[in-house]
């Protein structure tokens, strides 16, 4: 049985001139941790299978900071959750074809159940380059889930690799008990890797969906008008209490990174910790959801700690269901 969760299943949520409770807050490191144990059980059985652990390779092409942490973070996740790795690391200045060759390297080998190569590319390479990358990788290896074949299966609601932040949070609300069918959802960002396959995932689901832009009249309108409000623009904090119906789940997707002192202030004056973290550090990552949204919401999902840890769980799953698809033949 499904609990009646959602903003317009619970009265809860419509009970005018009782106080809002401030959101319930999802905490996604938990929920990625469940995903990750659930997946220890299919990681023993491809070992026995196929006399190896699922294997997960990335490149990475530069020497961009932040791009080496994310990575970092996710070999290591593969790697605690029993996975093999292989990391290939490109200098910048590399061309494009030596890219591909790395690619095609790793579409070969028979050890290899998923790649991924990490955005961005130098910009040195073109503007093309990432999707002639998603163009190479084989799909039956694409646990990104950014390859036009995997693109359209997904939009046939046919099996394969959907990207893993909107798949993780699809998880999320479904671990969370928080309703989908018959919702109002509304995608704010229209990207190829996470509003457009957000808004089909949740159109798969039954939910009535809107996706939103920089171009979209009245913004906090629309969004207003949302049981499920997923914001995936990149701008910090812009989604803010006028945004939101009271009640709705606010999902914030944003990884912004601040470094104006006022700008930080503004953004963190209910979090004296982080802002103490700002003074100390010069910047801090905060979502596209204002914080002060935690009074209106019904649930959020904070930056950090929320939809971040997911999104790397699913690409674990994937690559488990890539070595699966694998054994299975
Ligand atoms: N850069 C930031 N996030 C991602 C991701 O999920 N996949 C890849 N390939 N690059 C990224």
């Amino acid at each position: 049985m499904r609990l009646a969760e959602t903003p317009c299943e619970n009265p809860r949520f419509f009970a005018h001139g009782i106080k809002q409770m401030p959101a319930r807050i999802i905490d996604g490191k938990a929920i990625a941790q469940q995903i990750r144990d659930d997946l220890a059980a299919r990681i023993a059985a491809v070992r026995e299978g196929l006399g190896r652990s699922p294997h997960l390779a990335i490149a990475i092409v530069g020497d961009d900071p932040a791009s080496h942490v994310y990575v970092r973070n996710k070999l290591r996740t593969a790697e605690d959750s029993g996975m093999g790795v292989t990391l290939e690391t490109l200098p910048g200045d590399s061309t494009l074809d030596e890219t591909l060759a790395v690619v095609e390297r790793f579409n070969m080998s028979a050890q290899i159940d998923g790649i991924l190569v990490q955005s961005p590319l130098p910009a040195g390479m073109g503007r093309n380059a990432a999707q002639r990358v998603f163009d190479t990788i084989d799909p039956g290896k694409d646990v990104d889930g950014f390859s036009p074949i995997s693109a359209g299966h997904l939009s046939q609601k046919r099996s394969g690799f959907a990207p893993c932040t909107p798949a993780g949070i699809i998880e999320m609300l479904d671990r969370e008990r928080l309703a989908i069918e018959g919702a109002r959802a509304v995608v704010i960002g229209r990207s190829d890797i996470v509003g457009k396959p957000m808004a089909m995932l949740l159109m798969h689901r039954n939910a009535t969906v809107t996706v939103c832009h920089s171009r979209t009249r009245d913004l906090p309108g629309v969004a207003r008008e949302a049981d499920i409000l997923v914001a995936a623009i990149g701008r910090a904090g812009l989604v803010t209490q006028d945004f939101v119906k009271p009640g709705a789940v606010v999902i914030d997707v944003g990884m912004n990174r601040v470094t104006d002192a006022d700008e930080a202030r503004q953004l963190l004056a209910s979090q004296p910790k982080r802002l103490k973290l700002f003074e100390r550090r010069g910047s801090v990552l905060v979502g596209d959801v204002h914080p002060n949204v935690a009074e209106t919401a019904g649930a959020l999902t904070p930056v950090p700690g929320g939809v971040g840890p997911l999104t790397i769980a699913m690409l674990m799953a994937n690559t488990v269901r890539a070595a699966e698809l694998r054994l299975s033949g």
